[in-house]
This record gives structure tokens, C-alpha cells and sequence, in this order.
């Protein structure tokens, strides 16, 4: 396509109401459309089969699972089913790992290699951003901007602590865990593996990690990084399977620490498991964020976060801001921007850089999203949904939103891990304050206002690890994420990340 040829495409409209019919206010107004955007495929390389990285190698699993590309259906790939002897021979080789090279090796050298790690990755950048887009549906500049940029910073971050861990820890004594399992989500693969991999190795443990069954792609990236970065054999294993893996990990005796993140439900069975054992317990669970707008705040900017919030990554984030509290008196107001803006969203092709909202990750979650939706259709709610026009294959799900919600209605009860939203109001703060809090879970918030002394009285009353005010969604490495009540305990990232990998 010439220059001339492509600004035609992009500049071209149409009627904004398209082949739906028409209505002569409607024809009036243009639509500016998009053309077709997609991101190369060719710089990446997929092999047709992972096996699992055991002790610096690739060794062979007895099963082999498909993993799809939820936009398109395809199969793009097969990766190993770890048994419970896969496990254990992960586990022996952390063991061995741990005592013979990595407890002896001096935190200068640690801090080196996670340097290491963290320069390959950014080499790779892109191939990474790809194929998480590829093997879990979300939009490539969100894994562009986000996912793997944030990934390399808590490499570089917790490489920066290695060799001053004294100093974080001023006159303590303490020593690493020793051989960690870690078991990830799908939402942020590569993102969670470097929350968990990066202060593990920095506090000078080994690590054992398991991905999840959708989205195995990007932690097998991460494995021949760490090939190539020359890290000693068996410090990091990584592994796929599914509840049965993440079991065995998580009943190994030789395993001193666990660190999960997930669904409250298997949170849940794991710390039954624990219980009675000497192991340490990190669980990052669900979460039904409240993300409050007061009539004082800047309504646009607050609009902005609204669907930063929610519609980030389909909503497939434990700290999505799915319960929006607005204040009555601007309540209208705010939904019509809503709605305005929920228009302008691009629905679509994970892979073309102007989409805003991608693929669902699995038919099982959006079998889920559709099934709590109903729910809410049922109990009476108003639902919104922009008229927008789905791909044909793959999961795809509209952004949605609820009006005339009830706090005791399932939508705004439980975690719809998904692109929908439940509004609800307040009159007061002290109202606000106490609808926010009334959830079992307790992860994150949002506070929108223009008075600073509001924000100090709502962030000291809301039951959430993590209260974002006048923004939503902001991560950095250096900052300590984590949960009250059933969104678990325990602390990644920041200081606090450290801590969590040594035994005082
Ligand atoms: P899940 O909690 O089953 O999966 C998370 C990880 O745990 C995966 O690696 C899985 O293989 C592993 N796992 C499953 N059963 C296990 C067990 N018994 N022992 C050890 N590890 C085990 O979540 P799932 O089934 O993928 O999603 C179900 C719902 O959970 C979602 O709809 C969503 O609401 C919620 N969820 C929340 C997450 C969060 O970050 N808050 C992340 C993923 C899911
Ligand atoms: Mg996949």
C-alpha cells in the first residue's frame, strides 16, 4: 500500500450508524476508521513443541497439551504436562542447584546474572510482547507497553537489591528460603513470572515455577533467556500443567516456600495444604475493586481511569476497578461520558495496534463472564454494551457496564474477571466508605477527587493493599502490592517483596 493509498484508508468514514440501518442525524455525523494495523509475526519464533526446563535443559514430559491463540482458535503450540515425577525432579534440581552453587554464590555475582536476565529480555522485547499477545488475547500495546517493559524493571530492580540486602535489612540477620514454587495466572504471564522469579534470585533462593494451562508461551521465552544468560543449571526450573502440577508443587516437602497467584478458591485449597507445615505462604488472589468518583473530581480524567480501569486487559486483573461507587450527584453525568467513550473503544485483533480490547483468554472465562452477565440481566441491572461488531472466531466479549446495581447482586458481589462493570452510587464518604469496604476481598481501590485532605481520610478508611487516587492501574517494581481479607497476604515487590524470600 502506497503513503497516498494508506491515509485514504485512515481517512475514509463512514455513517456512524454503518450497515445497521439509518437515520438522517446519524448519517450526518462522521465515524473516522481505522485501517487494519497489524503487528509483524515474522521476527518470532514458536517451536511446535515445549518441553519442560528441568536443571538448564529441555527434557521430555510423557503429555504434551495444545496451547490456543484465543483470538483466533488456532493451535499455536504444545507444551509439557508435568507430572508429579516432573515435579519432583524439578524440585531435586533446585535442591542441588541451591546447595551446591547458588547458597555459595556471592550476591555481587547473583545481582550480575539477574542484570543478565533483564538486558536479554529487553533485547527481545518484542518477541515477547508478540507472543504474549498471541497465547493470551490481550491487545499488543498493552503487552508492548505494559507487560514486558514492567517485566524487565523488576529484573533490573530486584538485581539492584542482590548486594545490598544488608542494608534493606539493617541489623537483622537472615538467610534465604532455599528452593521456592511459584504458580502463576494467565492474565500476566511473563509479568507474574518476573514478580516472583526476580526477588527469589536476588535473595539468593532457587526457584520452581509453574505457568498456567492457557498461556505457557512467554515463561519458555523467559527459559531460554536464562539459558542464554548462562545462569547456573537448575537455579530457575520452569514448568507447565495444569491444578495437578501446581498441586504437586505445592505438597513437595523439599519446597520451603509458596508463592501463588490466582483465584481465592485454589488460594484457598493451598493454604489447607500448607497448614501444619513449616512452608512460607504468599497468595495474590481475587478482587473486586471499588473505584470511587467524587462530584469534586476531574470527570474526564476520572472517565479515563474508569476504563483504565476495568477494560484493561479485557479486565482479566485481580485489581480491575469492577465496582464503580459514583457519587449521585454526578452520577448522570459520568455514565454518559461513559458511554461516549465505551463507543470509541476498538474491539478486536489482539495483534493490530489500534485495538483497545482483545481476546478473552479461554472459553472457559468467557463461558464464565457470560454466565455472571446473565446473572445481573436477571437480577434486574440495566446493562450498556457499545454497538460494536465481534470477530467471528474466537472469544471476544463487548465492554459492559451495569447501571441499577445492588450491593447484594451477584455482579457486584463476585469477581467477574471480564470486561464488565457494576455502577453503583453514593451520597457521603462515610456511605462510600462503608459500600467499598463491604466485599469479602480487599486488594485495590481508586479515589477521584480534588481534595487532597479526602484522599488522606479515604485511603486510611478503605481495607485494600493498594489504593490508587486520581489514577488507576500505575505499577512500578519499587512499590509493595497485595491483599487484605480474601485477596491473600503477603507482599510482591518493593522492600516488602524481599522480605517475603528470606527467613529472619
Ligand atoms: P486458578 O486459580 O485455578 O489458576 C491459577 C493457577 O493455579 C494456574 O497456574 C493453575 O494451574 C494453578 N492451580 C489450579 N489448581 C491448583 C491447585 N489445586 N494447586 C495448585 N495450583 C493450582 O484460576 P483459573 O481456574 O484459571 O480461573 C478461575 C477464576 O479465578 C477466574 O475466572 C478469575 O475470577 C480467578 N482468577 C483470578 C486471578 C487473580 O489474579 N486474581 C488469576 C486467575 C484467575
Ligand atoms: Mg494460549
Amino acid at each position: 500500500m502506497t503513503f497516498r493509498e494508506k491515509s485514504a484508508a485512515l481517512h475514509s468514514v463512514r455513517s456512524a450508524n454503518g450497515s445497521t440501518g439509518s437515520s438522517s442525524a446519524a448519517s450526518k455525523k462522521p465515524v473516522w476508521e481505522y485501517a487494519p494495523s497489524p503487528e509483524a509475526k515474522d521476527h518470532i519464533e514458536i517451536k511446535p513443541q515445549y518441553d519442560l526446563f528441568i536443571n538448564g535443559k529441555w527434557q521430555k514430559a510423557k503429555k504434551y497439551f495444545a496451547t490456543v491463540n484465543p483470538a483466533t482458535e488456532e493451535k499455536i503450540s504444545e507444551a509439557a504436562l508435568a507430572s508429579k515425577d516432573d515435579v519432583n525432579r524439578a524440585v531435586l534440581s533446585a535442591e542441588r542447584a541451591y546447595n551446591k552453587v547458588w547458597s555459595k554464590t556471592p550476591p555481587k555475582e547473583r545481582a550480575k546474572y539477574i542484570f543478565r536476565i533483564a538486558r536479554i529480555m529487553q533485547e527481545k522485547a518484542r518477541e515477547f510482547a508478540v507472543i504474549e499477545t498471541m497465547d493470551g488475547g490481550k491487545p499488543i500495546k498493552e503487552s508492548k507497553s505494559v507487560d514486558v517493559p514492567l517485566a524487565l524493571a523488576h529484573f533490573f530492580y530486584y538485581a539492584g537489591w542482590a548486594d545490598k540486602l544488608k542494608y534493606a535489612f539493617p541489623n537483622s540477620a537472615f538467610s534465604p528460603v532455599g528452593v521456592v514454587g511459584q504458580i502463576i495466572p494467565w492474565n500476566f504471564p511473563l509479568l507474574m513470572a518476573a514478580w516472583k522469579i526476580a526477588p527469589a534470585l536476588a535473595c539468593g533462593n532457587t526457584v520452581v515455577i509453574k505457568s498456567a494451562e492457557t498461556t505457557p508461551l512467554t515463561l519458555y521465552k523467559l527459559a531460554e533467556v536464562i539459558q542464554e544468560a548462562g545462569l547456573p543449571e537448575g537455579v530457575v526450573n520452569i514448568i507447565s500443567g495444569a491444578g495437578e502440577t501446581g498441586a504437586a508443587i505445592v505438597n513437595h516437602p523439599k519446597i520451603q516456600k509458596i508463592a501463588f497467584t490466582g483465584s481465592t478458591e485454589v488460594g484457598k485449597l493451598i493454604m489447607r495444604s500448607v497448614a501444619g507445615t513449616d512452608k512460607k505462604l504468599t497468595l495474590e488472589l481475587g478482587g473486586k475493586a471499588a473505584n470511587i468518583i467524587f462530584e469534586d473530581a476531574p470527570i474526564d480524567q476520572a472517565v479515563e481511569g474508569i476504563v483504565n480501569g476495568i477494560y484493561f486487559n479485557q479486565g482479566h486483573v485481580c485489581c480491575a476497578g469492577s465496582r464503580l461507587f459514583v457519587q449521585e450527584s454526578v452520577k448522570n453525568l459520568v455514565v454518559k461520558k461513559l458511554k461516549h467513550r465505551l463507543r470509541s473503544l476498538r474491539v478486536g485483533d489482539p495483534l493490530d495496534k489500534n485495538t483497545d480490547v482483545g481476546a478473552i483468554n479461554s472459553k472457559m472465562q468467557l463461558n464464565k463472564i457470560t454466565e455472571l452477565v446473565n446473572s445481573g440481566i436477571e437480577e434486574g441491572c440495566s446493562i450498556y454494551q457499545p454497538e460494536c461488531e465481534l470477530p467471528k472466531r474466537g472469544y471476544f466479549f463487548k465492554p459492559t457496564f451495569f447501571t441499577n446495581v445492588a450491593q447484594s447482586n451477584r455482579i457486584a458481589q463476585e469477581e467477574i474477571f471480564g470486561p464488565v462493570l457494576s455502577v453503583l452510587t453514593f451520597r457521603t464518604p462515610r456511605e462510600a466508605i462503608e459500600k467499598a469496604n463491604n466485599t469479602q476481598y480487599g486488594l485495590s481501590a481508586g479515589i477521584w477527587t480534588d481534595k487532597g485532605s479526602k484522599i488522606f481520610k479515604m485511603v486510611g478508611a478503605i481495607k485494600a493493599g493498594v489504593v490508587w487516587s486520581n489514577t488507576y492501574n500505575k505499577f512500578n517494581p519499587a512499590s509493595p502490592f497485595g491483599g487484605y481479607k480474601e485477596s491473600g497476604f503477603g507482599r510482591e515487590g518493593g522492600l516488602q517483596g524481599l522480605k517475603e524470600y528470606l527467613k529472619f
